[in-house]
């Protein structure tokens, strides 16, 4: 039988070696589709060289810095290819910041942070994988950071 090859795509940006399961979440801190008609495609448990994983091809489009924590935050293994003419010109894999500041908020409703002052979330990063964060202002740490993100 012959096998089904995953389309490659012209330009964009491919997000590789995602947790697999987590395609979605990737999509959801990219505020895709509703942020641009860029085509999405999305393939979730595909065999790797490395076992299982999701991959999600963003055509036309790259992401900003603010992008690439969030999504390390969420899939610490992923990696970034930018696609252009058809060749990979570019991979690297995402890293979780020592603090992730502003793009995630604190799991604790009377947090400073979310309270109405002007007072960014901070976290300190514990472990970066699995990722685990503390607040830096009430040390709650979530269970689910992927919740959090804004
Ligand atoms: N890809 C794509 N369109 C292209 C080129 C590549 O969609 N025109 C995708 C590939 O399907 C792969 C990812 O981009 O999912 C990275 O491509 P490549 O570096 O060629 O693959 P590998 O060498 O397998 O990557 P790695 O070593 O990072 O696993
Ligand atoms: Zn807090």
């Amino acid at each position: 039988m012959k096998e089904l090859k995953i389309t490659p795509i012209k330009d964009g940006t491919v997000i590789d070696h995602i947790t697999p399961g987590r395609a979605l979440l990737v999509l959801r801190v990219l505020h895709l589709p509703e942020s641009s008609s860029s085509v999405v495609s999305i393939l979730m448990n595909v065999m790797g060289k490395k076992g299982r994983k999701d991959i999600v091809k963003v055509e036309n489009r790259e992401l900003d810095p603010k992008e690439l924590d969030k999504i390390a935050l969420i899939a610490p293994k992923a990696t970034i290819n930018i696609i252009r003419d058809y060749e990979v010109v570019k991979k690297h894999t995402v890293e979780i910041p020592d603090e992730v500041v502003g793009i995630t908020r604190c799991s604790n409703p009377t947090c400073i942070s979310n309270a109405r002052e002007p007072v960014e979330s901070r976290f300190h990063v514990i472990s970066k994988d699995p990722p685990r964060i503390r607040c830096y202002y009430c040390e709650r740490e979530p269970e689910d950071i992927a919740e959090g993100i804004i």
